[in-house]
């Protein structure tokens, strides 16, 4: 049934933390046979736990093509496929080192390159990648983030048109409340985030939550493909 994700094979690349669980945990409620894919598997068992019973977690690494290769290799069409994966190093461009700038790009850009490449979509179902609003809006010290999410949005753009029917779209968040900010100290994120929502329309910061509403509308509305959809609390327009 349009828009109806029960039963669906539904799978979440970074689906063991941050937006992807809330992505897994939301398609799980509606009734998604969901999978979530990771590095660490004492992430994938946590998050398993937290989204449900017959959820199923499983280890998997981007960067890493064999791995890639071998996990889509065996199995069966996906109806949505979600793109969240990625650890990323920011900071100004001559301080970062080449050898970060590139593991960067290999694992937000290159990561979902070869998931999109590998994966098999049923021809109703669809792929959702994750950017950021930082491809519209750049900042000084995320300049490379900001050029892999233009190149992540105009890769999603291009396959809305390669894989057709299967739809391809893109959910690009502004600042969210994730672990990604876990190695800030307790204090210096409180800051980051208070002076943030003082500075957004919105008012706040993203939660998982509201990224993971956007991707489930993508992946239910049968005539959204091509798109990128800023969730980005006015971010982009402050
Ligand atoms: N949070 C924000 O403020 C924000 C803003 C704009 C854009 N974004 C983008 O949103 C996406 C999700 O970020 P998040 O905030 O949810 O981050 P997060 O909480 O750190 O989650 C990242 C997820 O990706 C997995 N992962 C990382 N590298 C991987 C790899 N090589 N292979 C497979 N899985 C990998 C992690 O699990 P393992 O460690 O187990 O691999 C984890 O499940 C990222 O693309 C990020 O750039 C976030």
């Amino acid at each position: 049934m349009v828009g109806d994700l029960r039963g669906a094979r539904f799978l979440v690349i970074g689906g063991s933390s941050g937006i992807g669980l809330a992505v897994a945990k939301q398609a799980f409620a509606e009734g998604a046979r969901v999978h979530i894919a990771s590095r660490s598997r004492a992430k994938l068992d946590k998050a398993v736990s937290e989204i449900g019973s017959g959820s199923v977690g499983r280890e998997l690494d981007v960067t890493d093509d064999e791995a890639v290769d071998s996990f889509f290799a065996p199995e069966g069409e996906w109806d949505h496929v979600v793109v969240s994966a990625a650890e990323t190093v920011s900071g100004p461009m001559r301080k970062q080192t080449m050898e970060d700038a590139r593991k960067t790009m290999m694992s937000k850009f290159w990561g979902a390159y070869h998931v999109a490449r590998s994966a098999r979509i049923s021809q109703q179902g669809s792929l959702c990648l994750v950017s950021g609003f930082r491809s519209f809006r750049p900042s000084a010290n995320t300049v490379l983030q900001g050029a892999i999410n233009a190149a992540l949005e105009a890769l999603a753009r291009g396959l809305a048109l390669e894989l057709a029917p299967i739809r391809v779209n893109v959910v690009s968040p502004g600042l969210t409340a994730t672990p990604m900010w876990s190695g800030m100290s307790e204090g210096d994120r409180g800051t980051m985030f208070g002076n943030a929502a003082k500075n957004l329309p919105a008012g706040r910061v993203g939660q998982p939550d509201d990224m993971a509403n956007a991707v489930l509308f993508l992946a239910k509305t049968p005539f959204a493909t091509g798109s990128t959809v800023l969730v980005d609390g006015g971010g982009t327009i402050a």
